[in-house]
Parts: structure tokens; sequence; C-alpha cells
């Protein structure tokens, strides 16, 4: 983990989280670890509920709605202090929008050409339509106007900070150096957590344990994670089992040796395993679980913070516009 100077100059966190479902192990050990590694190291810390990206994928306005306050209550429980970071709804800072629009005007065509999600659906054949052409230069216009310098996110995202950078750069040759080039930062032990089947942890694979969902679904989901048919005597090898990839998760470096030993020394039931998780998991989220249950009955809490993280950032955001216009030729 990078250090925050010690100088008044803080170094600027930004990150931006669709509201896209329920959250799960992959979203905590992924992502909201890091986000609270970087609050807890006393960085400038903005994260933001994307909408505006939401609606590349969503059109169910009650549904959209919905799922942007559920997000914003469920990171709050998790830890994202408001006292100590700006949480904000995207659409609330007209600023990223303009900011787009001014960005776009310096973004060759072949550089969003080449964007995964775009090349993805053409070559599935689905349309296109312009918000998801377009999607990583409003992602440009979020991470830019905040003077971001690391952004933490998941490896699928590393090509949108990237993109981030050539825009910024285009801008700045053209203009002067105005923007701020960020960093993306992606821990390699966690880059990638495995869900109940060994792959990849993704709602698209139905293969989660959820982070606020009922105990009893908790406990099935984390019961449901795959074994091959071995038996409590056989030995076991550890790098062979979803099981031991997702207990590892919760353990210190000394644990998960101690782990692997009795994967390998045989004697071990799975079931035994599978409670040692639910028991991580419940000592890990216990708190968390109890807070979202408490916001859940506040939500004008929760708007209230929204609305107030907004503030915060546009004073930032406001003046950040301004210069990029002023650059331009726009008064
Ligand atoms: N594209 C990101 C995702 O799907 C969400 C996002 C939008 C984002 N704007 C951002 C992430 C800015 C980091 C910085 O997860």
């Amino acid at each position: 983990m990078v250090n925050a100077a010690s100088n008044q100059e803080r170094p600027v966190v930004l990150s931006g989280i669709q509201p896209s479902g329920n959250l799960h192990l992959g979203n905590y050990f992924g992502a909201v670890q890091q986000y609270l590694e970087f609050l807890n190291k006393g960085f400038q810390c903005y994260y933001f509920l994307a909408n505006y990206h939401a609606l590349t994928s969503l059109r169910d306005p009650a549904r959209l709605l919905e799922m942007t306050r559920t997000a914003a209550a469920d990171y709050l429980a998790l830890g994202l202090d408001p006292k100590r970071c700006a949480i904000y709804r995207q659409s609330d800072i007209p600023e990223v929008c303009e900011l787009q629009w001014l960005l776009t005007t310096v973004t060759p065509m072949g550089l969003l050409e080449r964007a995964h999600a775009y090349k993805d659906k053409v070559a599935q054949g689905i349309p296109a339509d312009h918000g998801l052409f377009a999607y990583p230069v409003l992602q440009a216009a979020d991470i830019l106007i905040v003077r971001a310098n690391f952004v933490p996110v998941g490896q699928d995202q590393k090509q949108h900070i990237e993109i981030t950078r050539d825009i910024a750069q285009y801008f700045n040759t053209a203009y002067g150096e105005v923007l701020t080039l960020p960093e993306p930062y992606i821990p390699e032990s966690v880059a990638v957590v495995p869900g109940r089947d060994g792959r990849k942890m993704s709602k698209s694979y139905n293969n989660t344990i959820e982070l606020f969902a009922s105990d009893e679904e908790v406990k099935r989901q984390i019961y449901s994670i795959v074994t091959d048919s071995a038996k409590v005597e056989d030995a076991k090898d550890p790098n062979c089992s979803a099981l031991f990839a997702i207990l590892r998760l919760f353990c210190t470096g000394e644990e998960q040796s101690e782990w692997a030993d009795r994967f390998r020394r045989g004697g071990l039931s799975y079931r035994d395993v599978k409670q040692a998780i639910f028991e991580h998991y419940m000592k890990l989220f216990g708190p968390a679980r109890a807070r979202r249950r408490e916001l859940a009955s506040r939500p004008e809490y929760v708007e209230d913070v929204l609305r107030r993280g907004a503030e915060q950032a546009r004073l930032v955001t406001r003046p950040l516009v301004r210069e990029v216009r002023a650059a331009v030729g726009i008064p």
C-alpha cells in the first residue's frame, strides 16, 4: 500500500461503484477492503455511486433508484465513514458530464474502439449504443475531476484507468498541464476472489457468497462451496480446493499455512472447513450486518450523507471544470 505523504497535499483516492445488486465477498476483498485501507491511511477519498454508468445496462427507473440507495447503505454499513471521505451519487455532480464533453473532444475514436466492454458486446453481435461506447470517457471524467492520484479497482478496470491516462495526456498535450494523471491500484493478492464453484466470484456466474443476505442464506451459500469426493482421512491438496481458496481470504499468513498443513495431513472434514469459514465470516461481517439492518430504517440519513458528500466533492469539481473551460477557451 502506498503511503500518505506527510505534507498538507494529501494524495487523492477515488473509486466508483456500480450500484448493481447484492454485494459479495468478491466486492469486499477485491475493492471495499482497499477503500477502507486508503481511508484509514488518511488519504483524501472520494467514493461514489456510478448511477450514470449503470444506465448503460439498466433501463428500469424504480430499480435504479432502489439499487443506488441500497448500495449507499451497504457501503456505509461496511465502514465508509462519511466524516472521513466524500460519498456521493455521480448524478449529483453536474460537472462530471460537463467535463466528459470537454474530454470527448480530445479522445480518438480508435482509443474507445479498443475498449473491452464495447468490443465484447460488438463481438457478441449485440448492438452497442453511444453510452456504452462513451463509457470510458465518463469514467475518465469521474477520475480526473477530483485530480485523483490513485484509483483502487479490480483487474477488469485496469484498461479504463489506462484510457483515462491517455485521455488526460491528449488533453494536456493540446492545452497545457491541466489534468492530473491517475494510477490504478490493484493489489496482486486479491485480484481474483474465487467463487463457490472455483471460478471467479461473480453475480453472473451465480456463485457468490453475499455480504448482506440472511444468516440462513449465507450458511447455505458457504455450505454449497464445491468440494471433491475425497474422504475425511484422505490427504487433500489445498491448492486445488475452492474451499481453501475462500477460507484463506479470512486468514493471516500463519493461519493459512496451518490450514494448508491440515489439508495435506488428512483427517480433515470439508464440513469443518465450511463451519470455520462461516465463523470467520460472521466475525468479520457481523458488525456491518447489524449496522446495515439499522440503516435500513433510516433512509433519510443515507440521503443526507449523499447530499453532503456531493457538496463536499463539488468544492473540488467546480474549480476544476472552471480551469478546464478556461484552458480550452470557454468563458
Ligand atoms: N466502471 C467501474 C465498474 O464497472 C465503475 C466506475 C465508474 C469507476 N467510474 C469509475 C471505477 C471511476 C473507478 C473510477 O466497476
